[in-house]
């Protein structure tokens, strides 16, 4: 009996020798063999990579289609405790929410119900929209229609089809489809492609969400009426505002008229 537990204190002990030596292994050493794993936890947990394969799935497809006719309700979880106790944090996505749900045949396509493009912004701008549109338009627009929208963007010189530049009539007359927001709209999210199917433009609706295309149609509205305004459409302050930074810059620039 006696013999007995004295082997089995000394066989515990040896395994456990055993076991704390494969644990802590030797660091730094390099070996070729994977790691052991004791607690593998998620290491080698499967998982899917974009455009592969998948078994699962009927379709054979790892990634799924969006579900026919869901509305996406907001990009990110936004809790009643979240909008009470961040509402400066929760404000944009409040409003993007807003958009998504306003997302409406109109807002999304450009087009009214009759499908005609719609003459002009479906959804509230602000001049937070229109700074918006101005920073979206200067990252994907500017380098080809230009900072100005006159077409004369760096890479809009060199492009392989002549700009158009959004100061011409064709561009703000509503009586031409070309002229309405709507259309602007749609060519800023699908682009133009020409009669023999190549891309003249390339759409930017992976890029910009709807409210962003609507923002940059808002800007584009704004560039034009840069050109066009005269100091009669502003208000007595504005006139006074602007009258003044004219006279600074003319008499910086020597006084030229
Ligand atoms: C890579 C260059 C390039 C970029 C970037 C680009 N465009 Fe264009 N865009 C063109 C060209 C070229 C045309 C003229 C196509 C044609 O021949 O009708 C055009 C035409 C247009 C037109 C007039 C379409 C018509 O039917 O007359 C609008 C509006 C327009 N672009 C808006 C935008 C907006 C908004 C953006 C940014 C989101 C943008 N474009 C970015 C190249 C570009």
């Amino acid at each position: 009996m006696k013999h007995y537990s004295t082997i089995r204190m000394l066989t515990t002990v040896a395994l456990g020798a055993a076991c704390a030596a494969g644990l802590s292994g030797c660091r730094g050493d390099r070996e070729a063999k994977p790691p052991r794993q004791f607690f593998p936890d998620l290491d080698d947990a499967p998982k899917w990579k974009p455009q592969s394969g998948s078994e699962f799935f009927a379709d054979g497809r790892t990634m799924r289609p969006r579900v026919q006719g869901a509305v996406a309700f907001s990009r990110v979880a936004l809790s009643e405790a979240t909008l009470a106790e961040r509402p400066a944090w929760a404000a944009p996505h409040l409003a993007d929410r807003e958009a998504l749900l306003a997302a409406d045949q109109a807002s999304a396509t450009g087009r009214d119900a009759a499908g005609e493009w719609l003459v002009s912004i479906p959804i509230a701008v602000d001049k937070a929209m229109v700074l918006e549109g101005m920073e979206r338009f200067d990252i994907y627009c500017a380098v080809c229609h230009g900072y100005m929208g006159d077409g004369k963007g760096m890479v809009g010189q060199q492009w392989a089809y002549p700009l158009p530049s959004f100061h011409d009539e064709k561009y703000f007359d509503a009586a031409q489809q070309t002229g309405r927001d709507g259309y602007l709209f749609n060519v800023s999210r699908v682009g133009v492609v020409g009669p023999d199917g190549v891309a003249k433009m390339p759409g930017y609706a992976h890029a910009l969400s709807e409210r962003e295309s609507w923002a940059i149609v808002a800007y584009v509205r704004a560039l034009q009426q840069s050109r066009r305004g005269t100091l009669a459409d502003l208000t007595e302050q504005e006139r006074g505002i602007v009258q003044r930074q004219w006279g600074v810059r003319t008499s910086n620039a020597g006084g030229n008229p």
